[in-house]
């Protein structure tokens, strides 16, 4: 039988990667759309490395409506999208605002017009907890209110939010959406061959850690350990990649079902949170490696503390996650040791 085709721009990335595989190991044909503007060719061949074949790949920019239009002819029957490509640096994105709007509510634009086209009715969208700003209660469910972005990376995610709930409520639309809020993705597949792959020094914690652990960094700064949490560090959500990934095989399936409303909204994290230093020390435990850490003054921006509320992911996509926080831990490690061997 001919697998279901889904478009998955910036496959080639973090997360649009382990998401390429839990699809096509979940029976769809992925169809990989990438500019490698914050990716690299090497990924597709991690991806045929774990899945035995080469899926489709097409070079392209998600703002480029002529190349776009070309991908949706060439390929003929895509069913669904699942739409990752953008940029996602915060501190960045307060440098470069305008970079920032132009591809992140461009691409969406562009691909929702070019879905039209193509009667394509079918959108998963990554989105962010950063859409919840600074939380006044914890955990937050779907219904916490959102609040003023603290930066333009965050704005343009409560921006296409918005373009996407306008479109799918106006008359004439058909398109169908569902709108994944992510916690703080980590870990990497279990075969190693594909992870996360920070160009230059990397401003997010677990990469920074395996990057210490390695020898590349010589220390990690921990920002800040006097918030009102138990021991004064940040509390995230911590959720492995994987576990993320198959959160997009379920969205997809359910509009393809036809299931659910038009627009639907998920937090997908773990429901559980670990302050900074917990993650250091589960990551001691998980790899025994020691690691060289100061604490250094709060980073401007960060919230004290988030984790999601789960349970409608949980009751209406029937999504759990199952990996513990040292085996994504682990799994992060692993992937760094295979990236030195490497390079
Ligand atoms: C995690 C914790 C830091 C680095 C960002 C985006 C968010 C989302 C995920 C985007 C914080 C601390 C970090 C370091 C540290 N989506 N830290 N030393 O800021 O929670 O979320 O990424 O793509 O929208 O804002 O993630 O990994 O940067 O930080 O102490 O060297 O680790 O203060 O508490 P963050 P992060």
């Amino acid at each position: 039988m001919e697998r279901t085709k889904i478009l998955v721009t910036g496959g080639a990335g973090y997360i649009g990667s382990h998401a390429v595989v839990e699809l096509y190991e979940a029976g769809f044909m992925p169809v990989i759309i990438d500019d490698f503007s914050n990716s690299r060719e090497s990924v597709l061949t991690g991806l045929e490395q774990i899945l035995g074949v080469r899926v489709p790949f097409h070079r392209v920019d998600c703002n480029d409506a002529e190349a776009m239009r070309a991908v949706f002819a060439e390929e003929g029957n895509l069913r669904g999208a699942i739409h990752f490509a953008a940029y996602k640096a915060v501190g960045e994105s307060i440098e470069k605002p305008l970079e920032y709007y132009q591809n992140n509510i461009g691409s969406l634009l562009t691909l929702l017009q070019v879905m039209r086209e193509f009667g394509v009715e079918a959108l998963v969208f990554s989105s962010s907890c950063t859409v919840y700003g600074v939380p006044d209660k914890l955990p937050v469910t779907e219904l916490t209110p959102t609040k003023k972005a603290n930066s333009p990376y965050g704005a343009t995610k409560q921006m296409c939010e918005d373009i996407l709930r306008d479109v799918a409520a106006a008359p004439s639309n058909r398109l169908k959406t569902i709108l994944l809020r992510y916690f703080n993705p980590i870990g990497a597949h279990a075969s190693a061959k594909i992870g996360e792959l920070p160009l230059g020094v990397p401003q997010n914690l677990i990469p920074y850690v395996t990057q210490t652990a390695a020898g590349i960094r010589e220390k990690l700064t921990i920002y800040g350990d006097t918030y009102a949490t138990p021991d004064g560090t940040n509390i995230r959500d911590y959720v492995h990649v994987v576990d993320l990934a198959k959160a997009h095989v379920v969205a997809v399936q359910r509009l393809l079902d036809g299931k659910g409303e038009v627009v639907e909204t998920f937090n997908i994290g773990t429901g559980r949170g670990n302050t900074v230093l917990e993650v250091v020390h589960a990551f001691e435990r998980a790899t025994g490696q020691k690691l060289n850490y100061v604490i250094g003054p709060p980073r401007p921006g960060d919230v004290p503390a988030i984790y999601a509320d789960v349970t409608k992911a949980t009751q209406e996509l029937g999504f759990r996650t199952t990996a513990t926080l040292e085996e994504a831990l682990a799994s992060s490690w692993k992937w760094q040791q295979s990236l030195a061997a490497v390079s």
